[in-house]
């Protein structure tokens, strides 16, 4: 066992617990010297949790603020979301390596974490700014749906995410067309998803969720916020990355059997809707009054020319 994993076994004994656990019954149930408890202990210490010792022993009063296996599992209510699961201290990115595990054969529902993204990737070739804190990771999904319709896999997304940042911490949290998560107009959480596909049937989607949870840092030009700073405290990453799953679970599962349903929730959130927008693509930026949503996802904007239909690019919400 690597110290990591002690360490994660004694935080996992002690939560359990709920009371004081003696350092002899830990040394051996882990197979260790007490001693050797002692030190995880502080080096856990170090990290950030709250352990009491004492007489009696150890007791947790709060873990750190680390991804924890064992705590990311307790709060699973799937069938296949996270029950794949990769931690990971340092990735370039959580997509990358998605890709790499999707393209072995990796099943669906795979999800891999990482603390840190070295070079982290945002939509529209853009980069991600992936410090400590956030919650960056990626999940493997091999959608039962035409290529066409692709698009409102990542809508569900955010649409999942919108709706579990508002129940878990009562943040009135709307949808800026495709899919940016948007508290009091700054940004919480963006998706990048992408497809690998044959002429005519999908091979795999990774779907990378960023959110910014606790970072240690944000740039302030680009307009995002965390929760953190929108509550004034600490969120629990290992909850919210269940909360996360357990949703998108039961999304996926609408999405394939009532799309329709999922454009409607999407729409009932979705600020764009209604707004004048810049929508910038690739090749072409276009402005225009957002009218609704095509059934695959794509958004409906009036323009001087007539109703043009967008299926990707950064929109930008313009003053009214
Ligand atoms: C965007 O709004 O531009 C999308 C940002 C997506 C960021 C996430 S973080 C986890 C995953 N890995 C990446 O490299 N990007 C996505």
């Amino acid at each position: 066992m690597s110290g990591e994993e002690v360490r994660e076994r004694i935080l996992g004994i002690l939560e359990e617990r709920r009371g004081y656990v003696s350092g002899e019954e830990i040394a051996s149930l882990l197979g260790i010297t007490r001693s050797a408890v002692w030190k995880h202990v502080r080096a856990l210490a170090a990290e950030g949790a709250e352990i009491q010792a004492g007489s009696r022993g150890y007791r947790l009063i709060r873990p750190p603020d680390r991804l924890l296996r064992y705590r990311i599992l307790a709060g699973l209510r799937t069938e296949r979301f996270g029950r794949e699961l990769h931690l990971h201290a340092l990735v370039d990115s959580t997509n990358e390596l998605a890709k790499r595990l999707a393209r072995a054969g990796a099943p669906e529902g795979t999800v891999v974490c990482a603390e840190r993204q070295s070079a982290g990737r945002g939509r529209m070739g853009r980069s991600w700014h992936s410090p400590p804190g956030g919650l960056w990771f990626s999940l493997v999904l091999r959608p039962l749906m035409p290529l066409h319709r692709i698009n409102l896999v990542s809508l569900m997304l955010g649409l999942g995410v919108a709706q579990v940042v508002e129940e878990m911490y009562a943040l009135p949290a709307v949808l800026k067309w495709p899919n940016d998560v948007m508290v009091h107009r700054r940004k919480v959480c963006g998706v990048l998803v992408e497809t690998e596909a044959e002429p005519e049937a999908i091979r795999f989607v990774v779907a990378g969720v960023g959110v910014n949870a606790n970072p240690e840092s944000l740039p302030e030009e680009l307009g995002g916020v965390s929760l953190h700073r929108l509550l004034g405290r600490k969120v629990d990453r290992c909850e919210l990355l269940a909360g996360l799953l357990n949703r998108f679970e039961e999304l996926y599962g609408v999405l394939h059997r009532e799309p329709e349903r999922v454009l409607e929730m999407y729409s009932e959130r979705c600020s764009t809707l209604g707004r004048r927008v810049r929508i910038e693509g690739l090749e072409e930026s276009i402005a225009g009054t957002a009218l609704s949503l095509g059934e695959d996802g794509s958004l409906l904007v009036e323009t001087p020319r007539g109703v043009r239909r967008v299926s990707s690019g950064m929109c930008v919400h313009l003053r009214h």
